[in-house]
């Protein structure tokens, strides 16, 4: 046995021929679709570089980031597909947008002039896609000021409208009426916008769960997130889900073992008295990496030589311990897995986000960056 390779008894491996499966199934069912990969938040924990050329491999035609920095990483990295900064960015940062050739977000004059100068400073004409509120409520221009704001941005010579785009707030609850709601408002616009001449090439709305469930919601382009990375957008749609594979796992070695009597507690607060005289174990990765620390008051368990094990008291900054009950063979160095398969078990980011109320998306975007990622 031998010291990982992460320099650190926890890390995460991440396989980017899973993204790709899911990718490529994913696009046979929305074709003729696009898929532009959404590969934000370091490609949701999974690491943006290695997930973007895993994803375009598969036939992806391109990607869309939140912020600026994130599209100037990928740009740094050699990628040369088209990325869609999905909100609009601080005025400071047009220049970077425009030298780094990022597709942006326009939902404002504001956002629009600023843009349109930088484009002309650096004489150029950049391609811009609208983003309409139609229900959302977070980002975009409201549908009866979107044909004005369309205006405003031909008149600057250095833009060019290239997308129109919305985003639903319910896409993983197909039958809730606001999707409809949502998508009628949309139509609407594309509608006024046709009749006016004005015909965006990329016209698009739906995230995984509305590319999954409603080909109506497709366009020409859909932004895949979540079910690129084999995780379920939500409960109502995990039948859509099928086939996907989770592409994250995230794994440990036990860093110490010792015999704790029955009546004893273990970590912080001493909260969880024993009932036996159990193994306990400790794997040095902890809420600073992402395990988060009310999983602990979950029913999760995580693996340990093949079998189940729970959480034997409060998650540490660093460091957890497992209750491997009677396993007295149990060892320093055994392999855990915390996220991922071993043997004839699996634990799911989605199961831990059911565990704790929340969300698979939260889970492996908390995945902190100390852990090292090891692509496969
Ligand atoms: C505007 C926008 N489009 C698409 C996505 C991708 O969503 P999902 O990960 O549910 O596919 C997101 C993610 O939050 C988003 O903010």
């Amino acid at each position: 046995m031998s010291v990982d390779f992460s320099g650190r008894w926890a890390w995460s491996e991440v396989h980017t021929g899973i993204i790709q499966h899911n990718v490529a199934i994913i696009a046979q069912r929305v074709a003729p679709a696009q898929i532009w990969a959404v590969v934000k938040a370091n490609a949701y924990g999974h690491g943006a570089v290695p997930v973007a050329q895993a994803a375009l491999a598969a036939g992806a035609t391109g990607l869309c980031v939140a912020i600026t920095d994130e599209g100037v990483a990928l740009r740094r990295a050699g990628i040369t597909a088209p990325i869609l900064l999905l909100s609009e960015q601080p005025a400071e940062m047009s220049e970077f947008i425009v030298g780094y050739g990022l597709t942006p977000t326009i939902a404002s004059t504001r956002g629009a002039a600023t843009i349109a100068q930088a484009a002309a400073k650096a004489e150029r004409t950049v391609a811009v896609h609208i983003k309409v509120d139609t229900g959302m409520h977070r980002v975009g221009v409201a549908p009866n000021e979107s044909i004005n704001l369309a205006n405003y941005i031909q008149s600057f010579g250095s833009l060019e409208i290239e997308g129109l785009y919305t985003h639903f707030a319910v896409a993983d609850d197909p039958s809730h009426p606001a999707n409809e709601k949502q998508l009628n408002l949309f139509k609407e616009v594309v509608a006024q916008f046709a009749e006016r001449g004005i015909n965006p090439s990329m016209v698009h709305a739906a995230n995984s769960a509305a590319a999954l469930a409603n080909p109506d919601a497709r366009f020409n382009m859909v932004r895949l997130g979540i079910a690129m990375y084999g995780l379920r957008p939500g409960p109502g749609v995990a039948e859509l889900c099928e086939g996907l594979i989770p592409a994250l796992s995230l794994k440990g070695r036990v860093s110490a073992v010792r015999l704790v009597s029955a009546g004893e507690a273990v970590s912080y607060g001493l909260r969880r008295p024993l009932e036996t005289e159990s193994l306990i174990a400790t794997v040095p990765i902890g809420y600073a990496d992402g395990v988060p620390r009310t999983l602990a008051n979950s029913d999760i368990q995580v693996l340990v030589n093949g079998e189940p094990r729970s959480l034997a008291g409060t998650i540490t900054m660093d460091q957890l311990m497992l209750d491997c009950g009677n396993d007295f063979d149990v060892t320093v160095g055994d392999e855990v897995v915390l996220i991922g398969r071993q043997g004839e078990h699996s634990v799911t980011a989605d199961a831990w986000a059911d565990a704790i109320g929340t969300i698979g998306y939260e889970i492996v975007c908390g995945i902190g960056a100390r852990v090292f990622r090891r692509y496969q």
